[in-house]
């Protein structure tokens, strides 16, 4: 279904990752993938062994999301050192959790800069792209926190609503270009940047999602993989819970 296209995924060379999992799971079905994250060795080493594990051509291309040329080189490095961008999974994101009353302007600005800016650029990058092609797939992981907020991340939930809305509007322009946009909203899944939440709160989280098993990123990465098959043209603009049914009735 993948066979000869290409996906760039932002924030993917962390092994434990949604963003690998997500570049695993495309690879999976023959998909070449960029590899890209902010730095040029991690991202070297998970499109080394995805290409190893795989057998499809993987690249890694270093990128800060949140600045605009980063994203337009990878847009770049797509097209030149594979053929082509089909695929483009904005991934990429931080967490600087505090209570209202003591988040730092530097911990509002970073996240909102990572979580929702880096969004922004990517789209932008990804789509000038895609125009010519007059297809494509853009796919935002936003976070059930945009949907019903989150103590203790103000700057987060405020960010991930804010890829929702971004993704909602990039949907309505694009689409006569015949470029899908969508968003997946996760609940809570163990990675690398959950894992450094108190043992505490990573239970009360998983208690949230009626579903009696805890998420895990290949969940993610599958829905990922639909809403950027072809299964899914005819889908732009959703926001898909993937959440074990945590925030059931948004
Ligand atoms: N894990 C969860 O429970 C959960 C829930 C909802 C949403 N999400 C979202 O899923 C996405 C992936 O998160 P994860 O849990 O796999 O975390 P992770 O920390 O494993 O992955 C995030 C990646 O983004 C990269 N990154 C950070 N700043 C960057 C920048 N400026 N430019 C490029 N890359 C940058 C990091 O290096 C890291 O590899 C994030 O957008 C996160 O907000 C995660």
């Amino acid at each position: 279904m993948f066979k000869d296209k290409v996906a760039v995924i932002t924030g993917s060379a962390s092994p434990q990752g949604l963003g690998c999992a997500t570049a695993e799971a495309l690879a999976e079905k023959g998909c070449n993938v960029v590899i890209s994250d902010i730095n040029q060795e991690n991202c070297d080493k998970t499109a080394k062994m995805i290409a190893d594990k795989y057998g499809v051509k993987a690249i890694g291309v270093a990128a800060n999301v949140t600045v605009k040329a980063d994203n337009t080189a990878l847009a770049t490095a797509a097209v030149e050192k594979l053929g082509r961008l089909d695929i483009w999974v904005n991934n990429a994101g931080v967490l600087r959790d505090d209570l209202f009353m003591r988040m730092s302007e530097e911990a509002w600005d970073l996240v909102q800069s990572v979580c929702l800016k880096g969004v922004f650029f990517g789209i932008q990058a990804a789509t000038k792209v895609m125009m010519k092609a007059k297809y494509g797939k853009v796919v935002n992981i936003a976070s059930v926190a945009g949907l019903v907020g989150s103590p203790g991340q103000a700057n987060y939930a405020s960010a991930k609503a804010g890829v929702i809305a971004l993704t909602k509007t990039a949907a309505r322009e694009y689409a006569s270009r015949n470029i899908c946009i969508n968003a997946i909203a996760p609940g809570y899944i163990h990675t690398g940047m959950t894992g450094v939440l108190p043992d505490k709160i990573k239970e009360e989280l998983a208690k949230m999602a009626p579903l009696p098993r805890p998420g895990t990123p290949a969940d993610i990465a599958r829905a990922v993989r639909f809403l950027a098959s072809p299964e899914a043209d005819f889908i732009t603009g959703v926001v898909l819970r993937v959440d074990g049914g945590a925030a059931i009735g948004l």
